[in-house]
């Protein structure tokens, strides 16, 4: 344990907490993302799916740990930043700041928009403040109308636009977290590059085209809100 938090206490460390934390929270986004897509199997294939996951024995255990990852990941993330703006000598800095990506100088800015995004979210689908008419619908099963509650929203084209341009945002913050994830577990090799850009870049368009397509294909009227 103190090994743990004396290697917290070096950079590497930290950089290892932003890779394993990364990974978990992307691992995250897929389950999410294809949990979310049942909404295009209909009502029942959506709400079964939703009544399952909040029956599960593990369901508080599971939040317990998504919140540590991801309150590491931000903690960590904003320490990280503030050692390397100290870190630099004045010269450097500005030199750095011209031959900084534009994802790499906002991955701070953008991390926090995401972030941002997260707490409208909850408080949208989870807790229901944002549109309260769509939270208490019950489905004949007497679940909760998960299906309904998310067709009928992303027919507010308002609601719509800020999930698309949150998933571009956060396709945007994933572009920029991959490449140095890359660059801290060491895989940066010439040979692997390509490779690895493809594969990084791939996952992050699937990522935003899979979690786009969800909002737009309901405000274009191919999701039925009275689907079984
Ligand atoms: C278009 C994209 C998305 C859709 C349609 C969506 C949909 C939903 C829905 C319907 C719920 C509530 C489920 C329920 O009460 O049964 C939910 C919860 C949640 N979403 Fe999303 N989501 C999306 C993107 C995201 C993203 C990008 C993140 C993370 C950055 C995220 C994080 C969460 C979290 C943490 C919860 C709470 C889970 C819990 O209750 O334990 N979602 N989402």
């Amino acid at each position: 344990m103190n090994r743990l938090i004396r290697l917290f206490g070096t950079s590497i460390g930290r950089k290892l907490v932003m890779a394993v934390t990364g990974v978990l929270l992307i691992g995250f986004l897929i389950s999410h993302m294809l949990g979310n897509m049942t909404v295009f199997q209909g009502q029942e294939s959506m709400n079964y799916y939703a009544a399952w996951l909040k029956k599960h024995p593990f369901l508080w255990v599971a939040r317990a740990g998504l919140l540590t990852i991801f309150g590491l990941h931000v903690v960590t993330a904003i320490s990280l930043a503030i050692e390397n703006n100290a870190a630099r000598p004045e010269g450097y800095r500005k030199k750095s700041a011209v031959a900084a990506t534009l994802s790499s100088r906002y991955i701070v800015v953008s991390g926090l928009l995401v972030l941002a995004f997260l707490i409208y979210h909850l408080a949208h689908f989870t807790f229901g403040w944002v549109q309260p008419d769509l939270y208490h619908f019950v489905d004949e099963k007497a679940r909760h109308d998960v299906y309904r509650m998310v067709v009928l929203g992303f027919q507010n084209p308002i609601v719509t636009g800020s999930y698309v341009a949150a998933m571009l945002l956060l396709g945007f913050h994933l572009h920029h977290g991959a490449r140095s994830l890359v660059q801290t577990i060491g895989l940066n090799h010439e040979s692997y590059n390509t490779l690895i850009r493809i594969g990084s870049n791939t996952l992050v368009a699937a990522l935003v085209i899979g979690n786009c397509s969800i909002p737009l294909m309901i405000l274009a009227g191919f999701v039925d809100p009275a689907a079984k």
